[in-house]
C-alpha cells in the first residue's frame, strides 16, 4: 500500500519490507581485485582514507546503536521492516570491514579496523555518533513505548545521519571516485549500500510525517532534536585539516548546499519546514 498526499509519495513499512526481500546482495560477491592494485599504487591516500575511515566508524555506530528502534513500540509491519534494516546495517559494516581486510590493511577483527579509523574522524563526528546518537538510543531502549524518544531517535538516525550526512557523502565520494576511475569495487559495494539507504530513509520520512500528522506537537520534538544537532552536522561536512579538499572537485559550500537542499525537501514532507526551526 502506498500513501499519497499532494505530491508526496511514500511507501509504508510493509511495501518497504517487500522491496527488501527483492534486494538481497552479498558483500563477498563484489570484485575487489582492481581496487587492490590501485591501492598499492596510490600516491596520496589521505582523502580516500578519510572517506573510508569515516564510513567504517559511522557504520559500526549505526549497526550497534539500532536495536532500540526494533524493540520500540510499533506495528508488526513496522517492526518487521526495522528488523531488515538491522540486517542491512550489519551487512554494510561487513562490506566496509572486508574492504579494510582485503584492500587497505591487514585482515583483523572489525573492532581493530574501527579503532584505527577513529584516528581520522573529527570532533564533530564524535559529537554526532558517540554522544547524540548513543544518548538517543539509550533513551529509547529505556523507554520503548515513549513516542517522543522514538521520534528523536529517527530524526537523528534516518533524517540526519542517513538522509543528510550519508547521502551527501555518497554523492561527492562516488562522483570523485567515478571521475578518477578509482576503486571500482568499492563504488559497486557503496552503490548497493546506497540503494538500501533509500529504503531506510523512506521509512524514516514515512514515520516522522505520520507522527506529526497525528499529533502536531510532535513537530516540536523534531525541531528541538535538529536545533541541538545541526551545528555539529554543519561542522562535520567540512573537509579535515590536511586533506586536499580541492581534489574532491567540490567546495565545502557545495557539500553544504547539497545537504541543506535535501534536508529542506524532507522536512517539508515531514511537515516541519526548515523555516519553522
Ligand atoms: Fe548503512
Ligand atoms: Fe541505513
Amino acid at each position: 500500500m502506498t500513501e499519497r498526499t499532494h505530491e508526496v509519495h511514500l511507501h509504508d513499512p510493509q511495501t518497504l519490507y517487500r522491496h527488501w526481500e527483492e534486494s538481497q546482495w552479498n558483500p563477498w560477491d563484489i570484485d575487489l581485485s582492481v581496487d587492490q592494485r590501485q591501492w598499492a599504487d596510490l600516491e596520496d591516500r589521505s582523502l580516500v582514507s578519510f572517506v573510508l575511515g569515516s564510513l567504517m566508524v559511522a557504520e559500526e555506530r549505526i549497526t550497534t546503536k539500532f536495536s532500540g528502534l526494533v524493540g520500540a513500540e510499533g506495528s508488526e509491519e513496522e517492526v518487521t521492516f526495522l528488523a531488515t534494516q538491522q540486517v542491512d546495517e550489519a551487512r554494510h559494516m561487513q562490506f566496509y570491514a572486508r574492504f579494510q581486510d582485503e584492500v587497505v590493511a591487514e585482515p583483523t577483527v572489525i573492532a581493530a579496523h574501527v579503532q584505527r579509523a577513529r584516528a581520522l574522524v573529527s570532533p564533530a563526528f564524535q559529537t554526532i555518533f558517540d554522544d547524540k546518537l548513543v544518548a538517543a538510543h539509550e533513551r529509547l531502549r529505556a523507554n520503548p513505548s515513549d513516542l517522543g524518544a522514538k521520534i528523536a531517535f529517527v530524526t537523528i538516525y534516518h533524517l540526519i545521519l542517513e538522509g543528510t550526512l550519508g547521502l551527501t557523502t555518497f554523492e561527492f565520494a562516488t562522483r570523485f571516485m567515478t571521475r578518477e576511475g578509482l576503486l571500482p569495487g568499492f563504488v559497486a559495494g557503496y552503490s548497493k549500500i546506497h540503494h538500501d539507504e533509500h529504503r531506510h530513509i523512506g521509512y524514516g520520512i514515512w514515520f516522522l510525517r505520520k507522527a506529526v500528522l497525528e499529533d502536531d506537537s510532535m513537530g516540536d520534538v523534531v525541531r528541538g532534536t535538529l536545533r541541538d544537532l545541526l551545528p555539529a552536522v554543519a561542522e562535520s561536512l567540512t573537509p579535515p585539516p590536511g586533506a586536499d579538499a580541492s581534489a574532491l572537485g567540490a567546495s565545502a559550500d557545495e557539500l553544504r548546499a547539497f545537504a541543506l537542499d535535501g534536508l529542506t525537501r524532507r522536512l517539508t514532507i515531514v511537515g516541519v519546514p526548515l523555516n519553522t526551526l
